[in-house]
């Protein structure tokens, strides 16, 4: 099973602030859907409150130790039993927020990374993680409200 992380960050590594995104960049949404679409996706209990919903057409797992009364979601109160879970999947997306990616990041496949070039305040951030371990693919770039990002995918080439 692969384990590929799929995140936005800025400059700074910022990845949200008041449990919310910071930057409102549709085509990331769209690179963001079309490449979790059909896997499962792997979430943190805030992480899944800011969603408000399930996404769909996606198994929505969700990490915590929290009961929650929701439809079309799946729990686990450790990641060991999520994988577990998943483990006949082929490619599985870990879509944060800051303490999941953390725990997720020394075993992560794949990293899809979309680089903002801007810097804003935040409360989470994405863990430092150290890309001479992995290749790095640029997938495609772009320009949205007034910002310029890169959909870059570190491969891990390094055990
Ligand atoms: N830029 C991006 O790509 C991106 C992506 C996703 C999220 N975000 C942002 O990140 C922020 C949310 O991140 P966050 O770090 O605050 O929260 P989070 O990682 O989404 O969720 C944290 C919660 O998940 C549960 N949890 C985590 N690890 C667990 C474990 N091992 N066992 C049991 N439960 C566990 C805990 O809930 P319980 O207390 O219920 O156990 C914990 O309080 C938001 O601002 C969001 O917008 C940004």
């Amino acid at each position: 099973m692969i384990i590929s992380i799929i995140a936005a960050v800025g400059l700074n590594n910022e990845l949200g602030k008041n449990n919310d995104l910071i930057w409102n960049i549709p085509s990331d949404l769209k690179f963001f859907k079309n490449t979790t679409l059909n896997h499962n996706i792997l979430m943190g209990k805030n992480t899944f409150f800011s969603l408000k919903k399930p996404l769909k057409n996606r198994k929505n797992i969700v990490i915590t130790d929290t009961e929650i009364d929701v439809e079309g979601i799946v729990t686990f109160s450790n990641i060991n039993d999520a994988l577990e879970y998943c483990k006949n999947e082929k490619e599985i997306f870990v879509i944060g927020g800051a303490t999941i990616y953390k725990q997720f990041i020394d075993i992560a496949d794949k990293i899809y990374l979309t680089e903002i070039n801007d810097t804003a305040e935040a409360d989470v951030f994405f863990p430092i993680f150290n890309k001479n371990n992995f290749s790095i693919e640029v997938l495609g770039e772009g320009h949205e409200n007034g910002v310029s990002f890169k959909h870059i995918l570190y491969t891990k080439v390094i055990e």
